[in-house]
């Protein structure tokens, strides 16, 4: 059954009503990553950044899925799908996809500040400042801040060298190491760009389509093309 490998950004989300990060109107425009996504500042103020993650948590359980997520997740009836988010949301997962690699962390999970291994699922959308884990540690958003290992990068390479198909949406490959995840690709696998923007696919040295289109019209459109192909 050929394998299709999804590697997608905030861009695939951005259709459900969740911002993006460096677009005009992006988190990064409104927020300063020092200030909320780096281990400096869980320490130097924790109560803002605790504060950031309560907003966008909150903000989850106010938008559903769209129709991109909805396309992904379909593909499994097809293909054998995996995706590979930047996403700390949990669109996929409630969009049907059953095979979800996260590689900056999770929105509906905790972690002990002591052990970055004891990971707990947050019930609602509010962490509190003295909430614990099992290990009397503080908890902490289970996100990556800027600065911070990749755990899973590994686990994602391999999943991305597995690929027959690879498509990449909503992501502006600015990242890394995530970004090099589409370096991974086997000689020849055709790369799908959806994307309304100019990512940076500099480095893609596979065949390469960009479907230059919002996740939520190019995405249901590339997967009834490659049904109709492929399949
Ligand atoms: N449909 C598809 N793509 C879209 C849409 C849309 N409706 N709207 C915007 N985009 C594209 C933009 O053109 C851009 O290429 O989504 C991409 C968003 O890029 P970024 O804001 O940089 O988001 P992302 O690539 O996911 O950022 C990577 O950076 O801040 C860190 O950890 C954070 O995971 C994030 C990482």
């Amino acid at each position: 059954m050929t394998k299709i490998v999804v590697f997608t950004g905030a861009g695939v989300s951005a259709d459900s009503g969740i911002s993006t990060f460096r677009d005009s109107d992006g988190l990064w425009a409104n927020y300063r990553i020092e200030d909320v996504c780096t281990p400096e500042a869980l320490v130097r103020n924790r109560a803002q950044v605790i504060e950031f993650y309560n907003i966008r948590r909150r903000e989850l359980f106010s938008v559903e899925p769209n129709a991109a997520h909805r396309a992904i997740a379909e593909l499994e009836q097809h293909f054998d799908v995996e995706v590979v988010t930047q996403n700390v949301d949990n669109l996929h997962e409630r969009a049907g996809s059953t095979r979800v690699t996260h590689l900056h962390g999770e929105l509906m999970k905790l972690r002990s500040e002591r052990n970055p291994e004891l990971i707990v699922p947050i019930e609602g959308w509010e962490q509190t400042l003295d909430a614990r884990a099992e290990d009397g540690a503080l908890l902490r958003p289970h996100i990556v801040f800027f600065g911070e290992s990749v755990p899973m990068f590994d686990a994602a390479t391999r999943i991305a060298a597995s690929a027959d198909v690879m498509i990449v949406v909503g992501t502006s490959l600015a990242v890394y190491p995530a970004a090099s995840l589409v370096r991974y690709a086997r000689a020849g696998v055709p790369v799908y760009v959806v994307d309304p923007g100019n990512p940076d696919v500099a480095m893609i040295r596979n065949p390469l389509t960009h479907i230059k289109a919002r996740a939520a019209e190019g995405m249901p459109a590339l997967a009834e093309k490659l049904i109709n192909e492929l399949k």
